[in-house]
């Protein structure tokens, strides 16, 4: 469960400040599947940082599964991050000389499992994401769908508490975006994985089992 307490961020401490958000307080219950909407600007890649543990609040409080995240130095944050944490980028953020294997190693590794440990993980999870055939392709031989399933599954390598996925088929034609959120859908519903997912998008809105709008840096209750 994520719990948020008035969460602000403030970028630039000079002359110009932009609140990105002032005052986000939010709970996400474990095995919901919440999309994060509203205009352009209006502060959801930053929330999402923020309980990705990529960035601190200025000020507010977030907790994980009981952690008080904030309170953490960032040795641990790091280590809670590649432990409970699962993060999908919109541009994929693969290493094109890895393979599609390799690339969802990177965060098994860190954690200090044995190679032949990593092979059979990883193996597994890209047969989740339909990717059994292609273990040994690099991006560079892969559709954009299929890098952004390596990539989704280098988030769940570690079976991650939260699943949060910042615009994930922003780079995708329609098809290969249900592909995605068809996946996501039955992560969700088969292991209960909760995810958090940015969209611009109108028709993602009926995979969504609640959805959090956000106008100017807080949530629009609309
Ligand atoms: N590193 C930064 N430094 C200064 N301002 C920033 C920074 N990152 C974001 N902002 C500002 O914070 C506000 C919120 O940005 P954010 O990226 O969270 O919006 P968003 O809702 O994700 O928008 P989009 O839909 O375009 O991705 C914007 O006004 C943006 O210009
Ligand atoms: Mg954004």
């Amino acid at each position: 469960m994520i719990v948020g307490r008035d969460i602000k961020r403030v970028y630039g401490m000079g002359a110009v400040q932009v609140r990105a958000l002032d005052g986000v307080s939010i709970e996400i219950q474990k095995g919901e599947f919440v999309g994060v909407m509203g205009s352009s600007g209006s502060g959801k890649s930053t929330l999402l940082h923020m309980l990705g543990l990529l960035d601190r609040p200025t000020s507010g409080f977030i907790s994980i599964d009981g952690v008080d995240v904030g309170a953490l130095d960032e040795r641990s944050r790091t280590l809670f991050r590649l432990k409970r944490l699962g993060y999908v980028f919109q541009d994929y953020a693969l290493v094109p000389e890895l393979t599609a294997q390799e690339n969802v190693y990177l965060p098994s590794m860190v954690r200090g499992m044995t190679p032949h440990e990593c092979n059979l993980v990883c193996t597994e999870i890209l047969g989740v994401v339909g990717l059994g055939d292609r273990i040994h392709h690099l991006p560079g031989e892969l559709s954009g769908g299929e890098q952004q399933r390596v990539a989704i599954a280098r988030a769940l390598v570690n079976k991650p508490t939260i699943l949060l996925a910042d615009e994930p088929c922003a780079n995708l034609d329609s098809q290969n975006s249900r592909i995605i959120l068809d996946l996501f859908k039955k992560l969700n519903k088969n292991l209960h994985q909760t995810i958090v997912m940015v969209s611009h998008e109108e028709w993602h809105k009926s995979y969504f089992d609640r959805i959090i709008y956000m106008k100017d840096g807080v949530i629009d209750q609309q």
